[in-house]
């Protein structure tokens, strides 16, 4: 997965103010207070303009890879469902504004709420560069998320990345407040690890108890039959720029970005019977697959003398839907 080109574009523009060893520097740093927690009361992620671009540079690629992933689990949610208009939360240089403008290219009306105005400034500069002009005319405002802020209702709403940010007292009233302003579909997007996994395992609890239906990656409005010590998280593959390799001081080409996520609705008609939960363990003859389904978590094995549902289930990776696939009854 890759950027789209015009962002990519946007992206080098800001970057050639800063020289690859300054970048370097930067986003070691980063990257170590991101692995290791802050350690000064009051010091942020991000500290400078130069933090900024770093970021974009080095962070934005594999989050809107996440962003595309969990929309992409959508599959058929809606049948046709267009959105209109989107909310941004904790848009950061707005990755999910550009995600899901690539995904639903009708997209007419784009908010982002962001409270760091540096991450704003860089947000606005890369959108002036968009070919799409929902983009390029977004109402970015500025906005502390865990005080007091309100918007009008919108069909699409994204936190990707931001919500793992905010104060554990504000979290619940800022879940309640985004599910009251979705008109169809809100998708929420953390880091793929255990802690992530439960923030959201948690904030999918709450928004059914208010009545949302999940649409992904939960093929089920039940409690998540996954054991304690597992964590139900997907991931994707993101090509490394060449200055992505220097700082990260390795030679692989792609790294692979793990994220879990929640995609919740007013409605779920449509949605699929089963999620692969892992690899498919493909072997001489047969396929082994482990899914969540309308019956709980499932292990298939599909011989090839299944035939047609072999034949399908060659073509599932980790995160497939398995709507209108039998294997689930098997
Ligand atoms: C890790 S970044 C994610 C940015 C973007 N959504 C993405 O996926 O790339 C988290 C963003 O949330 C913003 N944020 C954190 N706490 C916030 C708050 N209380 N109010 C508004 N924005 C907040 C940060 O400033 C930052 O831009």
């Amino acid at each position: 997965m890759e950027l789209p080109q015009d962002l990519r574009t946007a992206i080098d523009r800001e970057l050639t103010s800063i020289s690859s060893k300054e970048l370097t520097a930067i986003a070691q740093g980063l990257s170590k207070r991101y692995r290791e927690g802050l350690s000064a009361e009051g010091e942020g992620y991000l500290n400078s303009p130069m933090d900024i671009t770093a970021y974009a540079a080095f962070r934005m690629p594999a989050t809107y890879a996440a962003v595309a992933g969990a929309i992409n689990q959508l599959g058929d949610f809606g049948d046709g469902w267009l959105p209109k208009s989107m909310l941004d939360v904790g848009a950061g240089p707005g990755t999910a504004m550009w995600a899901a403008t690539a995904a639903w290219p009708q997209l007419e009306k784009i908010t982002l709420l962001e409270r760091d105005k540096n991450m704003m400034s860089l947000g606005k500069l890369l959108a002036r560069e968009a070919d799409s002009a929902a983009i390029r005319e977004a109402d970015w405002i500025s906005v502390d998320l865990n005080g007091d802020w309100k918007t009008d209702e919108k069909d699409l709403v994204i936190a990707s990345y931001s919500l793992g940010e905010l104060s554990t007292e504000a979290l619940n009233s800022v879940l309640m407040k985004l599910w009251s302003i979705t008109k169809g579909v809100l998708i929420i997007i953390e880091p793929g690890t255990p802690i992530g996994f439960n923030r959201l395992k948690a904030a999918r609890e709450i928004l059914i108890r208010e009545g949302a239906k999940t649409i992904a990656p939960c093929p089920h409005n039940d409690n998540c039959p996954l054991p304690e010590d597992d964590w139900c998280h997907f991931s994707q593959r993101v090509a490394r720029s060449r200055l992505h390799r220097q700082v990260k001081g390795g030679e692989l080409s792609y790294e692979d970005e793990k994220f879990t996520f929640i995609a919740m609705s007013r409605d779920a008609s449509n949605i699929g019977e089963g999620r692969i939960l892992r690899h498919p363990i493909i072997r001489k003859g047969h396929i082994q697959l482990k899914l969540c389904s309308t019956q709980g978590l499932k292990s298939v094995v599909v011989t090839k003398s299944h035939k047609e549902v072999y034949k399908q289930a060659k073509g599932l990776e980790w995160g497939s839907g398995t709507k209108d696939m039998n294997f689930i009854n098997m």
